[in-house]
């Protein structure tokens, strides 16, 4: 696990926390994992919903909470901190807009190709930009559109694989097809950005992400042209995280077949621990009746099988029965509560581990 560049910061722990909406990961998770060398991400999903206290609009409390969150990480690490940002959010331009100016080291965006990222940035600005792809396809079009229109290329790409936790950028029958798995699309990806780190003589940094969850998953994906690799649900079971702990258990008691794929109304599918709450969804029992947010571009809540916002925001504050647990497909392998640091302890311990099986000297 070497230390890496994205832009002109050192990662010293080639590890990112994933962001995770509607209060999973604010500044609590985000700037524990900074201070242990690798990248802290505040998700800004649902941020409004959390700061109800500035105004009765949740698009201004959005970027009021977020400021608050950037602010609040800054005070507690001089580490890396950056921003998750999805493209699908109808406040997209307010919440990259407030991370540039508030100097988050770091956009992480996807749920959608943001390809228009770079028009955010001043002369001034320091904010480095991260598209979350799920294909080489993706990748290619992304340093196309960038380079053509701005000048610019990525800072780093996240490749999410269909293992993810979260939104999927995939199709449902893709999910567990082996020519989508994360194995096949992280060399593909590396090729692709490859080229364009040659043409340009730029590194283009190489994350990837879904379903890694041991220091030997990070050896394996790394051994396949990873530089580094973004962690959710691992994070979720940490002191730190800041959903509720009733949340944080809810991994816990899950197995296997508890975690099923979903139908979210962001139009894509998502990957969640099931529940009382998915049966009455699919029993068309929780239509929502009213939408004070607006939240995602293309929901019409009046034909949402459910409010997405409120589902996420009860589950995180620990009210599973009127909402649900986003997770990755290894989520259950959860076994208790640990700090960020014993975790992290723990993967480089996984990690040099698979490095002497595989007769290597761990770089730590
Ligand atoms: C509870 C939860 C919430 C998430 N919320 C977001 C989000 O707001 N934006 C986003 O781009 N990804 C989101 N993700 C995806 C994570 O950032 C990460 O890429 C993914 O979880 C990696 O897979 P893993 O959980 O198997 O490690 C979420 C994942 C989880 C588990």
């Amino acid at each position: 696990m070497k230390s890496f560049k994205i832009g002109d910061l050192t990662v010293k722990l080639p590890i990112i926390q994933g962001g995770m909406g509607v209060g999973v990961s604010l500044s609590g998770l985000a700037s524990a994992v900074a201070n242990e060398g690798g990248v802290g991400v505040i998700s800004c999903a649902g941020i409004g919903l959390l700061y109800p206290r500035f105004s009765k609009d949740y698009l201004t409390n959005s970027m009021m909470g977020l400021r608050e969150e950037l602010r609040k990480a800054r005070a507690k690490t001089r580490g890396i901190v950056g921003v998750n940002v999805m493209v699908a959010l109808s406040n997209f331009s307010d919440m990259v807009r407030t991370a540039i100016s508030e100097k988050a080291d770091i956009i992480f965006s996807g749920a959608g190709l943001p390809l228009d990222l770079p028009s955010y940035l001043r002369e001034d600005s320091t904010t480095k930009l991260v598209p979350i792809v799920s294909s080489a396809r993706a990748a290619r079009v992304i340093c196309e559109k960038w380079k053509a229109n701005y000048d610019y290329l990525p800072d780093a790409l996240v490749v999410e694989g269909p293992k993810a936790g979260g939104h999927l950028g995939y199709k449902r029958e893709q999910i567990d097809n082996a020519d989508y798995s994360l194995e096949r699309i992280v060399p593909e990806v590396v090729s692709e950005v490859g080229r364009y780190e040659e043409l340009y003589g730029r590194r283009i940094p190489v994350i990837a992400a879904g379903g890694l969850y041991t220091g030997e998953d990070i050896y394996r994906i790394m051994r396949l042209g990873a530089t580094g690799v973004q962690l959710g649900s691992k994070f979720v079971t940490t002191e730190e995280c800041d959903a509720s702990p009733t949340f944080k258990q809810t991994y816990i008691d899950s197995s296997k077949d508890d975690i099923e794929i979903i139908a979210s109304p962001v139009g894509m599918p998502g990957r969640a621990i099931g529940g009382e709450f998915i049966r009455r969804v699919k029993e068309g029992l929780m239509r929502p009746k009213k939408c004070p947010f607006h939240c995602i571009k293309t929901c019409d809540y009046t034909k949402s099988p459910y409010c997405i916002i409120m589902a996420l925001y009860n589950a995180a504050k620990g009210n599973l029965s009127r909402g649900y647990a986003f997770c990755g497909a290894n989520a259950y392998m959860s076994k208790k509560i640990t700090s960020v640091r014993e975790t992290i302890e723990s993967l480089k311990s996984e990690f040099a581990a698979a490095c002497r099986r595989n007769g290597q000297t761990a770089v730590l």
